[in-house]
């Protein structure tokens, strides 16, 4: 490839790239696989360091960049960022309707309602479809440069679909409950306070001087509003909203026209429960006049405008009995206090325990054995107790010690200087193992399927697993005489186990649970190094030459590798045929192994991800473009490009049917059939 010619590639893979985030952040209708992505960026990232005069800025390799700032610069909004007025209940939305039907003075008006998500307001500047600048809210007036930090964030686009000469667009970044929940039990795990809740871990984590440790965190942003835009006539908020999704912003799927306030408060209180269901925290929907002149004509008071409010959901909260604290045991040592409640539902589900997080907080909120106390969920998901009903104490409640000795080795524990935790120090504890085994298999470290905390608890009793590594020498005949361990269940358990072989570098990386190493740096460090040989040898300067790794996690990894029992756990690892390199391929024995597909055109009984997703778990390839190396080419409806060149290359290509036949997916007809006759079948 000359010169000329890796310059083109590099537009059309970053504008196919760019139409892939678009697919997934904006359409939530992703066409490819996360592998196929990733061959993507990896192809772009080798033409840019071939020719790095081609770098640019908005380039989707270039998101983690830069060196931690002195501090963040400040901003001035050309229009002021406004926040909202509250409504409480029926009564306070109905007087804010009354309100603005004064106002417009006879018109009809109609709102657009919106979840209200809670994170961080922010406004993003696009100059000719380029992300120039992006600054927190501040006091409305002057607000906070973090372009860096929200460069990292992959659901912002850094360049638009259509290059508007100016646009200004509200948001809110935030974080969602289960990227909280994981960030939440990464800081008690290393000592450090936990979040309140999901808007404080997106602040925190948006005003981090160093980008490299925003772009650890999985955070999210949804744009909800125009700040001002040159280029565009726009009539109505809800107009708006769809050109904001044309232009390739991430707008809420769960927007909603009104005609009458009735319908508002249907929609609004239709959303009271099923909030509990969203994958990130909404404190309440907000109500918007949709017309913009008519909003220009009711106009803003020094805060807030008088075209929208904001209704805040009623804080979920019951009240229920401490009946027990007790401690568990992390895999780094840390002795994490619980509470165990008299079951109580609250915000969706039955809670019976609550973390305590730490002696510091028991102490702050002065909780006992016996209390009465409320308890929420932070955000959404966390229980926690809020506070202690004290009028309730009898005087039998019982204060809480911290054990001086660890309940699972009977090691001394201690209390390093500057961390809230008290942590075992015995390094073979078997808590602390017990806890790095059960991480080690779960979902997104090595996944092995039907090997969940019990069954590890179960293996270490008998005396069969010790560690890690040990799992891949367990025997049949060891595993049938377990207790509620049949034949079948043995069979099975060891096949997960021996598919878990085949798991990539990067699951591989972060299962050995090496401290400050989250999933996505175990995936970047894969793709940095490739081996686990390299990544062992590699110094704290090697590692920090990569964007995402920060001196902390360097350190973290060098340090992890030094100890003596680490190299060895990874030595029995290595032996038992576990994968230590990111560029070999599946194992043989899968059906579609060193087979490489591409697809085109539109599939009838699943979408291209999931066809993808299924070729990638049997061993096959999907690439995006076809060449010489590619086997197979299944074509759907209106095929592309792609299946003229397979034409011309003589690829075999495979119908529908013809595909689904050899991936053993039953099709849409026979399903059918198969349904009719009341056989119950499973996809995968
Ligand atoms: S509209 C002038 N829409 O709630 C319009 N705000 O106090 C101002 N928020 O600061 C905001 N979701 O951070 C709007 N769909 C949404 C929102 C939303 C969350 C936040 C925003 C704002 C605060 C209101």
């Amino acid at each position: 490839m000359n010169r000329e010619e890796a310059r083109k590639r590099i537009e059309e893979l970053r504008r196919e790239i760019e139409h892939h985030d678009y697919l997934y952040y904006v359409l939530d209708r992703p066409e490819i696989t996360d592998a196929q992505y990733d061959l993507l960026m990896q192809e772009l990232a080798r033409l840019e360091a071939m020719y790095p005069e081609f770098i640019t800025p908005d380039s989707p390799t270039q998101r983690v960049g830069g060196k931690p700032a002195e501090g963040f610069a400040t901003v001035t909004h050309r229009v002021p960022m406004l926040s909202l007025n509250n409504a409480f209940n029926e009564a306070d939305l109905r007087d804010f309707d009354r309100r603005v039907r004064q106002l417009a003075g006879g018109e009809k008006v109609e709102y657009v309602v919106e979840p209200k998500i809670d994170g961080l307001a922010v406004s993003l500047i696009y100059e000719n479809g380029r992300f120039v600048r992006g600054a927190t809210r501040g006091d409305g007036e002057v607000g906070e440069d973090i372009t860096a930090n929200l460069r990292t964030i992959r659901s912002l686009p850094l360049r638009l679909r259509q290059p508007v000469p100016f646009l200004d667009v509200r948001g809110e970044v935030y974080m969602p409950k289960k990227e909280f929940a994981r960030l939440n039990a990464e800081r008690e795990e290393a000592g450090e306070p936990p979040f309140a809740n999901p808007r404080n871990a997106a602040a925190g984590s948006v005003r981090q001087l160093d980008p490299r440790v925003t772009a650890k965190r999985e955070l999210h942003i949804f744009v909800y509003a125009i700040g001002l835009i040159e280029g565009r006539d726009v009539a109505t908020h809800w107009e708006g909203l769809h050109l904001l999704r044309e232009l390739g912003l991430p707008v809420n799927p769960h927007i909603y026209l009104a005609a009458t306030i009735d319908e508002v408060l249907d929609y609004v209180n239709g959303w009271q429960e099923k909030r509990h269901q969203l994958p990130y925290e909404i404190d309440g929907m907000v109500v918007k006049v949709n017309s913009l002149s008519l909003q220009r004509a009711m106009g803003s008071t020094a805060k807030s405008p008088r075209w929208a409010i904001a209704y805040k959901f009623p804080p979920e909260q019951a009240l229920t009995r401490v009946e027990d604290i007790v401690i568990s045991v992390g895999r780094t040592g840390v002795l994490t206090p619980t509470a165990v409640l008299t079951p109580v539902r609250v915000a969706g589900s039955t809670v019976s325990r609550a973390t305590l997080h730490n002696e510091d907080i028991i102490r702050q909120k002065d909780i006992r054995i016996g209390d009465t106390v409320i308890i929420h969920k932070a955000g959404d998901v966390i229980p926690e107790v809020v506070e202690v009903v004290k009028e309730k104490r009898t005087g039998a409640e019982k204060e809480f010690h911290m054990p001086s000795r660890c309940p699972a080795c009977g090691s001394e524990v201690v209390r390093m200087e500057g961390e809230v935790a008290w942590r075992c120090i015995n390094s073979s504890c078997p808590a602390q193992l017990q806890e790095k085994i059960i991480h080690f298999v779960s979902r997104d470290a090595m996944n092995i399927e039907g090997l969940g905390p019990k069954l590890v608890v179960q293996l270490m009793r008998a005396g069969l697993v010790k560690d890690a590594a040990d799992l891949y020498y367990l025997r049949y005949e060891d595993l049938v005489r377990l207790e509620r361990m049949g034949p079948k269940s043995a069979r099975n358990l060891l096949q997960a186990i021996e598919r878990s072989k085949n798991a990539s570098l990067g699951q591989l990386i972060f299962a050995l649970g090496i401290r400050h190493v989250g999933a996505k740096a175990g995936k970047v460090l894969a793709t940095a190094f490739r081996s686990m040989d390299r990544l062992m040898t590699a110094s704290e300067e090697e590692l920090m030459a990569i964007p995402e790794v920060g001196p902390k996690m360097a350190a973290s990894i060098v340090a992890f590798f030094a100890r003596e029992e680490n190299r060895r756990l990874i030595e029995r690892l290595r032996q038992a045929g576990v994968r230590m390199t990111e560029e070999e391929t599946a194992a043989g024995d899968q059906p579609l192994a060193g087979k490489t597909f591409v697809l085109t055109g539109t599939l009838s009984s699943l979408t291209r991800r999931e066809a993808g997703e299924l070729i990638e778990k049997l061993g096959g390839k999907v690439t995006n473009s076809v060449s010489k190396n590619t086997d197979y080419v299944v074509v759907g409806e209106n095929p592309g490009s792609k299946y003229d060149k397979a034409l011309a290359l003589g690829i075999t290509l495979l119908t529908e049917e013809e595909f689904l036949a050899m991936v053993g997916y039953p099709s849409s007809r026979q399903k059918e059939e198969k349904t009719a006759e009341g056989e119950q079948i499973k996809l995968f």
